[in-house]
């Protein structure tokens, strides 16, 4: 969703705000725009569509040392150049980008409107940036700190002002802001993928912080506060992360690098003598572990399928009983807060707004919260008290593959240390350890292996729609696979339990709605074998992903090397994800960027 960049500093800004906007692409945006104060004052650019649609219409000179940059994903108003940011007020003096939603703009813009403002947009963001212009206050910073005090609901903002053009003032609440430290320049994000080539030290905003940022350094400041303290963290990402290299998309390079990225994920996390995982970051010690009576996992869209995923292998291996529920959900409905349950947020970017909320709603109630995050420093990651961190390393296509597999695999290590300190056998712990350590070179197998995948996507791509169906283990697998094909083939795709069909589904079985099955060669493998039995009865076509040495009736059949059977459902997952990939690739869909998504669901 929308994202922000600024720079302060010796070098031309204009450059530096295109090539961080360009870095944001992948969140999702439908406009973008720049302000940068030169010599001659400032200069405001702005364009419906792509960032290289701004770059198209940007003068020839765009001078100035100084400016910020948006790229808008609509919410109050469509998407439109009057729309776009930055916003500015009627002078065009104050100049203001912003991430979030002002949930009293109606009555803001009202009141401007009833002062004779003439508002010149639809957006909640234009009248920020009249009311920083029209306080009264000796400084930008006051005037800043006066207008935040009269906002609800949530934001990152970075203000620029042609009458102080040495520093950029941001804000921040609900809305992720970073600041960049560079050398004599500085670097404004709410990502750090915007500002990773030009520097790894970054200092993340806390909600209610302000900070003014100058070409020489930043002083951080609250509504009660004059100074904050802070210190600057080391991103882990590095600038090559975020490249294309010889891919074609980056959902394939992320499925690709998962061997890879697992291994890294797991090193030195399996302890073999104790069969546990090490897992210090939980900041839970064997006591408090054997404290929870049960554990509810919240996440959002395939992070919550990955947490019913992970729900199952903790009641499997630890015994707890658990569930998972969407924290979409679950924020809304005055959840029970147990103080014997072990809440788990489950994230890819730790910025989704729902996700954060049921965090914070937990945390409100006295609850243990801990997290499931893939970005380090994140919102999630921050709020918790604890968690794993999943180092699947930056995630760029919107459809999420590694960042799930990395999950299921954090939700097992989970399982295995809640389950060692209960009644799992030593004998169990190094099953699973050693299950463990041999994925990533399985999923190394299924990856090499394309051909009968592409020949199965190319037959579901031209189905109008199609079932995904497991059972037990193999449902929130099913569920996911359905996601990720829905999400960039724009296919009709819906997960079923493989024992529900005769329920009713069974009535749609035709030629024309074919069927994706996983069939683990488990202790439910006969049932699964006469469910197949009653689709293909019905005429209906099946793509089986199963084990080898499993004898199914389907038209394709893709194999996967056998892991433990706790943990069957991740290798069971991979080929769903080349399946979607490669379906979208024969409808020439935009893999990357599908419609109306976006990689990070900032709000509500
Ligand atoms: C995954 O392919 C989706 N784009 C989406 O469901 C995503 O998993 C969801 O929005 C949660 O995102 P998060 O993991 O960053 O919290």
């Amino acid at each position: 969703m929308c994202g922000i960049v600024g720079y302060i500093g010796g070098q031309a800004a204009t450059p530096i705000l295109i090539d961080g906007l360009t870095q944001l692409e992948y969140r999702g945006y439908d406009s973008a725009g720049i302000a940068v104060i030169g010599p001659s004052g400032a200069r405001r650019v702005r364009s419906v569509g792509r960032v290289r649609d701004l770059e198209a219409t940007l003068p020839k000179r765009l001078a100035g040392k100084v400016g910020i940059g948006h790229t808008r994903w609509a919410t109050h108003g469509a998407p439109s150049e009057a729309n776009a940011h930055p916003q500015a007020d009627a002078s065009q003096r104050v100049f203001v980008v912003h991430n979030g939603i002002i949930d009293n703009a109606r009555a803001l813009r009202a009141g401007l409107e009833a002062d004779g403002v003439e508002l010149t947009s639809d957006t909640d963001t234009e009248a920020i940036a009249h009311l920083i212009a029209r306080t009264a206050a000796d400084t930008l910073e006051e005037a800043v700190l006066a207008t935040v005090a009269r906002l609800t609901g949530t934001y990152a903002l970075a203000v620029l002002d042609t009458a102080h053009p040495d520093r950029i003032v941001v804000a921040r609440n609900g809305s992720p802001l970073i600041i960049g430290i560079g050398d004599h320049e500085m670097f404004i994000a709410s990502d750090v993928s915007a500002v990773v080539r030009h520097t790894t030290q970054v200092v993340h905003l806390d909600d209610g912080e302000c900070a003014t940022v100058t070409a020489g350094g930043f002083h951080l400041f609250t509504a009660d506060a004059d100074h904050v303290g802070k210190t600057a963290t080391t991103v882990e990402m590095t600038a090559a992360e975020l490249e294309l290299g010889n891919h074609r998309h980056f959902m394939l390079k992320e499925i690709l690098e998962q061997p890879y990225s697992l291994e890294r994920m797991l090193t030195g996390r399996l302890d073999e003598r104790f069969a546990t995982a090490r897992l210090d970051g939980l900041n839970l010690d064997p006591q408090a572990l054997r404290r929870f009576k049960r554990v509810k996992i919240l996440g959002c869209g395939s992070a919550y399928y990955m947490g019913q995923l992970g729900a199952q292998l903790i009641e499997e291996l630890a015994r707890v009983p658990a569930d998972a529920e969407p924290a979409s959900e679950f924020r809304y409905r005055n959840p029970l807060i147990e103080p014997d349950t072990l809440y788990v947020a489950v994230s890819q970017s730790g910025e989704t707004a729902d996700t954060a909320f049921a965090v914070q709603e937990v945390k409100r109630k006295g609850g243990t919260i801990v997290g499931l995050v893939n970005v380090v420093g994140s919102t999630i990651a921050r709020e918790v008290s604890g968690g794993v961190y999943l180092h699947a390393g930056p995630e760029v296509a919107v459809a999420s593959t590694k960042a799930n597999t990395h999950m299921a695999v954090g939700f097992a290590l989970l399982a295995l240390a809640l389950g060692r300190v209960r009644d799992l056998s030593i004998t169990d712990g190094t099953r699973i350890v050693k299950a463990l350590k041999e994925l990533p070179r399985q999923i190394g197998e299924i990856v090499a292996d394309g051909d009968k995948v592409v020949e199965a996507a190319e037959l579901l791509a031209t189905a109008p729609s199609l079932f995904f169906i497991g059972r037990v283990r193999g449902y929130p697998t099913a569920r996911e696979g359905a996601q990720k094909f829905k999400e960039i083939s724009y296919r009709h795709a819906e997960a079923y339990q493989t024992s529900e069909l005769k329920h009713g589904p069974l009535a749609l079985i035709s030629p024309e709605l074919p069927t994706v099955a996983i069939v683990p060669d488990d202790e439910l493998l006969d049932r699964n074998i006469g469910a197949l039995h009653e689709i293909s009865a019905r005429g209906g076509e099946i793509v089986a992903i199963t084990h080898h040495g499993v004898e199914v009736d389907a038209r394709l059949v893709i194999r996967v090397p056998k892991t433990e059977p706790e943990l069957d459902p991740i290798l069971l997952m991979i080929p769903t994800q080349l399946l979607a990939y490669h379906a979208a690739l024969a409808l020439g869909e935009n893999i990357d960027k599908p419609r109306n998504l976006a990689k990070s669901v900032t709000v509500e």
